[in-house]
């Protein structure tokens, strides 16, 4: 976004592939390169100051240069900086962050299982089902259901999951056996002048409809993000939970609530699952557990899944998955910090209360133009989906790229969002003010404007 490339970014084009990045308009234009960041504000290298509307990738919930956290990172680096959890070792931290975990868990839940990354711990939720059909034996219970739209992740299975045709094509996926229903996006989806509840009924339907048809004795989970994330900012729509989950119940289908972004106050709730109220069999988290202060994820396993793990334990011996920085004792010290923090600066009340307040100040400012079409979200994950027309819904031309320009505009003005094709998002640090969401709104209809004058 600079016109003269700095040094450092010169370096990372030529030498580092990047992660979701179109290759072209990386050669073309040069990365942005970040090199500080202080509460909710970066600084690039080029002395530019932004407000991060996306607090990392939907991570940095606490804010930038949390000194509680990164002196945890640091005494434990010191104290202990590695050991494994493998062969039945641990390290006293890891104890004592488990069992914090386990007490803000939604539902009562058995044991947490340690990961790096959102996608790796959703891998780990894959195989503990089939782990666990095996044990029970329901060998043939084996399909998944996720939905398009969705995003789990970026491994092989996890790819295949996710519900984006563009992490598909050119990787040879979705691989395994898994199966995509229709996402719950009301606004693009739902027939004209049908309710949310009769949408959510439609979809409850198609499931059911798919489960009959494959036959419940070869399904064994469904995986759901509350939100839809990256796949286009899509809270469900009302009723919809509670349409599906009875469903799964009935066929004895696990449901993986995939709260890698939800989970640790972002939608005004500790979980996304009391937002909409179920109750996971087994929750994914990752992201907001250290405040991205250090990867580290965490699947929470259920006493109806544990109790089968650990009865026929005898008969399966060793289990025999895990990663080397599988509960990494100085993620663990981060998660402690993190967890504490989010207690003590009371973050999920101030979610509840900015969240709507900032979805509102969106629909003042933005609700009018011509080519707004949604304004939706809850808590602080929030979308505006641009249209070439508001009354038809039409898309603007796939050509334009809209959604970028407004994100490059937005930067020209100090604030990060992102684009999700023609969806503008944010998912701001969880602890802004209403003055910091008034300063987003600000410069975000402003960089609209500037794309789209009227
Ligand atoms: C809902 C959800 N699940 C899983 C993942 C994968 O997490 P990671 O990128 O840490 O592998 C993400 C990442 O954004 C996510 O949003």
């Amino acid at each position: 976004m600079v016109s003269q490339l700095s040094q450092a970014a010169l370096r990372d084009q030529r030498s580092q592939f990047h992660p979701f990045t179109a290759i072209t308009d990386l050669m073309a234009e040069g990365p942005t390169v970040m090199e500080s960041g202080s509460g909710i504000h970066v600084r690039d290298v080029d002395g530019r100051e932004y407000i991060d509307g996306m607090a990392g990738l939907w991570c940095v919930n606490l804010g930038y240069g949390r000194r509680e956290i990164t002196e945890a990172i640091a005494r434990q680096s010191e104290r202990l900086s590695f050991f494994h959890t493998f062969n039945g070792m641990s390290s006293d931290v890891v104890a004592e962050c488990a069992e914090a975990l386990l007490q803000r868990a939604p539902v009562p839940m058995s044991r947490v299982f340690f990961g790096a990354s959102g996608s790796d711990a959703n891998e780990t939720q894959l195989k503990l089902v089939w782990y666990y059909n095996n044990l029970r034996g329901k060998p043939e219970k084996k399909k998944i259901i996720a939905r398009w739209n969705a995003y789990h992740g970026s491994g092989v299975a996890t790819a295949s999951l996710t519900g984006l045709p563009g992490m598909h094509t050119l990787f040879d996926l979705p691989k395994g056996p898994i199966l995509h229903v229709s996402a719950p996006y009301y606004y693009r989806k739902a027939p004209e002048g049908m309710t949310e509840r009769a949408f959510s009924q439609q979809l409850a339907q198609e499931l059911e409809d798919l489960i009959e048809r494959e036959g419940a004795d070869t399904i064994a989970a469904f995986f759901a993000e509350a939100v839809m994330g990256a796949g286009g900012l899509i809270p469900p729509p009302e009723g919809y939970f509670e349409a599906i989950c009875p469903i799964l119940k009935k066929h004895d289908i696990l449901l993986v609530a995939d709260e890698v972004v939800s989970g640790f106050g972002r939608l005004g709730t500790y979980w996304g699952s009391q937002t909409y109220g179920y109750e996971p069999d087994l929750i994914t988290s990752a992201k907001g557990v250290t405040s991205g202060y250090f990867p580290m994820s965490v699947c929470y396993i259920s006493p109806k899944v544990w109790d089968v793990i650990e009865s026929e334990a005898g008969k399966a011996g060793l289990f025999g998955h895990g990663y080397t920085y599988s509960a990494h004792p100085v993620g663990a010290a981060a998660a402690l910090a993190a967890l504490k923090l989010i207690d003590e600066l009371k973050v999920v009340d101030n979610v509840a209360d900015v969240g709507p307040y900032m979805l509102q100040a969106l629909r003042d400012r933005l609700g009018q133009h011509a080519h707004v079409g949604d304004i939706r979200g809850k808590g602080l994950m929030l979308g505006i989906e641009l249209v070439h027309d508001r009354g038809t819904k039409e898309a603007l031309p796939m050509a334009n790229r809209t959604g970028r320009q407004v994100l490059k505009a937005a930067a020209n003005r100090g604030l990060i969002t992102r684009a999700l094709g023609d969806t503008l998002v944010f998912a701001p640090p969880l602890v802004i003010t209403r003055a910091d969401a008034d300063a987003i709104v600000d410069r975000f209809g402003a960089a609209v404007e500037d794309v789209l004058p009227g």
